[in-house]
Formats: C-alpha cells, sequence, structure tokens
C-alpha cells in the first residue's frame, strides 16, 4: 500500500520504516531540507537502536524514499500520516499548529480520496479541526474530494521505539467511518502477534487513550518518587517497597522505578497538555497537577542531597555526572534530569565533568562552550578530580564499574546514584558514602 509519512522525527521515520519493512511504499516527508539530505545520505538524525540498518535495507529495497516535496508526497500516499511535533505552548496546551499546516497541504494538493490519520499525540478534538483545515482548504480550491480523519496515536518509547512498533501491545484506531477501520485493519494487520491487536473505537476517546496511557504511566513514577521521598524520612528502602508492592499482579512491576524525576518530550507535556485541556472544559484536574509538582520537586532531589553533603558549601567543587540523557538508549536531552541539576550546580558556582555514551553532541549543541562544563571522553575520565560521582541516566556501561578506579580517580569516595543501580551495602563494603533514592545509607 502508498503510505506518505509527514514528520521524519522520531515517530515519523520509525512508522514509516517500520510500514515500508512490511512491504509498504513509503514516502516520508519534512519541512527540515538538513534532515531530508541526512537521510537520503542514509544518515539517521536521531539515535535509535536498530533504526539505521532498517532504513538503509528499505531504501535499498526502493520501498523507502525522503522528500522534502510536499505535493510529491500527497499525491503518493492513500495513506497521508500526521507524525510532526505538537510541543507545549505558553499555557501548557500543545501547540497544533504543525499539525494543522499538513493538513491544509493534504488539502491544497490532494486529487483523489484519502484516509488521513493523526498519529502527533494531539488533545481530544483535534481530528475535528485537521478536517475543517482540509474542508476549508479543498472548499477555496473549489474542489470537491473525499477524505477521512482517523486518530490512531503513537505508544513506542524512545530507545526501544523498533521493538514497540513491530510488536506493539496495540493499535488504536479512532474513526467515524467503519470503512477507514476496515483500511487501517489492512494495513496493521502484518503487526498483528497471535490475535488482532486492534482497539476500533471512536475519534474523541482514541485522541485521549492517548493521553490517558502517558499520564497513567507518570502517576505511577510520581507516586514512587513521592514514596522514595517518605522513605528517605522514614529510614525504609524503596527498593524493598517497589518489590514488595510490584509482586502484586494488579500493581505490577514496571513503571514504579523511583529515580531523579521523569523527563523526555513526552511525559512532561502530555501531563500538561491534559491538565489544560481539563481547564478548558471548566475541570480542575487536581490529580494531574499534582504529578506534575512531584516531578518537578524530584527533578531536584540529587541536588538537594549534594547541598545537604557538602554543607552548603558546592562553589568550586567539581562534580563528575554519568549520565545526560533522558532515559538509556537515547540522545534526547528533552525535559531530561541532568538539565536540572547542571544548570542547579552551575548556579551555586560548581563545575560539572560529564560523560554519556549518546547524548555528548547534543549537550554541547544546547550549552555550548563553557567554563564550568567539560564533556569528557569516557566514564573514568569524568571521575578525574571530582568531589563526588552522580549517576543520573542508568545507562548499562555504569551499571558495574570498576569501584576501585572510581575511588582513586574521585578526590572522595562519595556517589550519588540517582536511578538506584547500585547495592547501598556493597557501596558501603567498598569504602563509599553512598546516597540513592529513598535507600538508607
Ligand atoms: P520530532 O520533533 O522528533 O519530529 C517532528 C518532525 O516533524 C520534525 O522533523 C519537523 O521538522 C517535522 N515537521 C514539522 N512541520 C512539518 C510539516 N508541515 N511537514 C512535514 N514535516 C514537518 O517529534 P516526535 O518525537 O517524532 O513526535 C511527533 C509526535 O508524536 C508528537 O506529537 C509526540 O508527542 C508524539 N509521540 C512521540 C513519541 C516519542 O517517543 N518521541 C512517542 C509517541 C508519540
Ligand atoms: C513514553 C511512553 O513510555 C511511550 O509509551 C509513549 O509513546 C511516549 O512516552 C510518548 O508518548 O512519546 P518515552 O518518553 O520514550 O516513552 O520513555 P519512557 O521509557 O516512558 O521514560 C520516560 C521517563 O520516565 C524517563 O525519564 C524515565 O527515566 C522515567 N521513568 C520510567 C522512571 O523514572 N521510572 C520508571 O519506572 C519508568
Amino acid at each position: 500500500m502508498n503510505v506518505t509519512i509527514f514528520g521524519s522525527g522520531y515517530v515519523g521515520l520509525v512508522t514509516g520504516t517500520c510500514l515500508a519493512e512490511m512491504g509498504n511504499d513509503v514516502v516520508c516527508v519534512d519541512v527540515d531540507q538538513r534532515k531530508i539530505e541526512m537521510l537520503e545520505r542514509g544518515e539517521i538524525p536521531i539515535y535509535e537502536p536498530g533504526l539505521e540498518s532498517m532504513v538503509h535495507e528499505n531504501t535499498a529495497a526502493g520501498r523507502l524514499r525522503f522528500t522534502t516535496d510536499i505535493a510529491d508526497g500527497v499525491a503518493h500516499g492513500l495513506f497521508q500520516f500526521i507524525a510532526v511535533g505538537t510541543p507545549p505552548d505558553e499555557d501548557g496546551s500543545a501547540d497544533l499548529q504543525y499539525v494543522l499546516a499538513v493538513a491544509r497541504s493534504v488539502g491544497e494538493h490532494m486529487d483523489d480520496y484519502k484516509v488521513i490519520i493523526d498519529k502527533s499525540t494531539v488533545p481530544v478534538g483535534t481530528a475535528d479541526r485537521v478536517r475543517e483545515a482540509v474542508s476549508e482548504t479543498l472548499t477555496r480550491r473549489g474542489a470537491e474530494l473525499e477524505f477521512d480523519v482517523v486518530s490512531n496515536p503513537e505508544f513506542l518509547k524512545e530507545g526501544a521505539a523498533i521493538d514497540d512498533f513491530m510488536k506493539p501491545d496495540r493499535v488504536i484506531v479512532g474513526t467515524d467511518n467503519p470503512r477507514t477501520t476496515e483500511l487501517l485493519r489492512a494495513l496493521y494487520a502484518p503487526f498483528n502477534r497471535n490475535h488482532d491487536r486492534l482497539i476500533a473505537m471512536d475519534i474523541r476517546s482514541a485522541e485521549l487513550t492517548k493521553y490517558a496511557a502517558n499520564a497513567m504511566l507518570a502517576t505511577k513514577i510520581s507516586f514512587m518518587n513521592e514514596l522514595s521521598n517518605l522513605a528517605d524520612r522514614l529510614g525504609a528502602d524503596i527498593e524493598a517497597v517497589r518489590n514488595g508492592i510490584g509482586s502484586d499482579p494488579r500493581i505490577g512491576y514496571s513503571f514504579i522505578y523511583p529515580g531523579a524525576g521523569y523527563g523526555g518530550s513526552c511525559f512532561p507535556k502530555d501531563v500538561k497538555a491534559l491538565e489544560r485541556t481539563a481547564r478548558d472544559v471548566g475541570y480542575e484536574a487536581e490529580l494531574l497537577s499534582a504529578v506534575e509538582a512531584v516531578n518537578d520537586r524530584q527533578k531536584s532531589v540529587l541536588f538537594n542531597k549534594l547541598h545537604a553533603h557538602f554543607g552548603g558549601a558546592l562553589a568550586g567543587r567539581t562534580i563528575a555526572l554519568w549520565g545526560l540523557a533522558f532515559k538509556p538508549n537515547t540522545d534526547d536531552m528533552r525535559e531530561a534530569p541532568a538539565r536540572v541539576l547542571m544548570e542547579s550546580l552551575w548556579q551555586a558556582g560548581a563545575r560539572v565533568r560529564a560523560f554519556d555514551p549518546e547524548a555528548m553532541e547534543e549537550t554541547h549543541r544546547i550549552y555550548g562552550e563553557r567554563d564550568d562544563l567539560a564533556l569528557v571522553e569516557g566514564p573514568e575520565a569524568a571521575l578525574e578530580g571530582a568531589d563526588a560521582l552522580v549517576v543520573i541516566t542508568e545507562w548499562h556501561p555504569f551499571r558495574s564499574p570498576d569501584f576501585a578506579l572510581v575511588k582513586e580517580r574521585l578526590k572522595q569516595p562519595v556517589v550519588f546514584d540517582g536511578r538506584n543501580i547500585y547495592d547501598p551495602a556493597y557501596m558501603a563494603g567498598q569504602g563509599f558514602t553512598y546516597y540513592a533514592i529513598g535507600r538508607p545509607p
């Protein structure tokens, strides 16, 4: 089937590549010329495990190509996916300008029936606005053409995006027309394992399902972070508590890891956007406000622990930082807890020596050259002359370091573990002063 994807970011590129992998003929359109030129050269603008080889195979097979030519893109696909960004506006609501720009482009260039699919995360009611934008453009052209608008939110996680897309837990399809449900069912049929994964519903429920999923996951994390702060004050171990509650299948083990706060391009913005949607319809979503407030506070927990350890005397100190990306297996720094920590340390007059396996370039792009930030070649180099080590992203290579070397390189054997990846008793045995999240020393 012919598929066009607008937006070649995390979601668009993964969606396009995985649909091509299943034999579809896919064109990815982006307005960012630099990005398209990179993709045409076979370079992948983001770090996502497994993506590069899959892009290469599918472009070589002639099933996947990239363009900035919007008219070409619209002409190509029966399916027109909208996978552009929906960043937060100043008031927290999702900025729909890119989504509506694509809708107008489709209206401008289409000359036969199209299925327009919202894959971006968009507030309830957006499909109606997309429909209006397409209709208005068609009317202006004096064209009478049929089209349908579908809500098909995406649930992939960065770092595991290919696997998530190829083996989805579910494919949500919100339509008001059974014909489109069947078209989408055919497109997604190759992604069914064992049973039909497609869940069809009305459009508004599909739009809300996406926010509900992210808000629920963010709530689980903030709940555990709240409890970790309580555990800290009560002398309990949050990791024991986590095991204790996760064993109840009604609670489950996933997304109950306490840490330095959730980051990334989605949880923070989607919780805010849902809060905003609630307010727009006269409802104060108190739980969502609390989830957000707890997360904001959690991003300062490591700094507060450092501050307390050094008796407030952080000026002139050097802190080694392992991890910069908002989570492992990505180079994405959007809303990363490491940013809040570094900025607080700089404000307090401390210097940072940091290493991340993938996010060094992105960190440099964001902060540029500065005297109080050294982006170093490897985890050991970060320790050189540092007063303490902070681990903020749980990349595999940080999980089992040579602790003798860590101790030797640090000026003082102090470790702050923002992801609870080390064992407190072992760390004490190795002679470290060890701080974790919600665990007694
Ligand atoms: P992104 O910023 O990585 O990519 C968006 C791309 O859209 C950019 O390359 C941009 O140049 C392009 N674009 C903007 N306007 C365009 C236009 N008019 N025509 C063509 N291209 C255009 O964004 P992303 O992370 O892929 O997220 C896209 C959407 O998917 C968001 O709504 C996000 O909330 C949602 N989402 C993201 C993830 C994730 O893990 N990143 C997961 C699920 C859902
Ligand atoms: C998240 C969702 O998991 C995806 O299903 C969704 O499609 C996506 O948002 C989106 O809408 O964009 P992502 O942001 O890539 O995916 O990453 P997650 O693995 O969910 O992690 C988000 C943040 O939560 C990270 O900072 C991570 O460190 C933190 N986290 C996660 C915890 O602190 N504890 C946990 O137990 C799990």
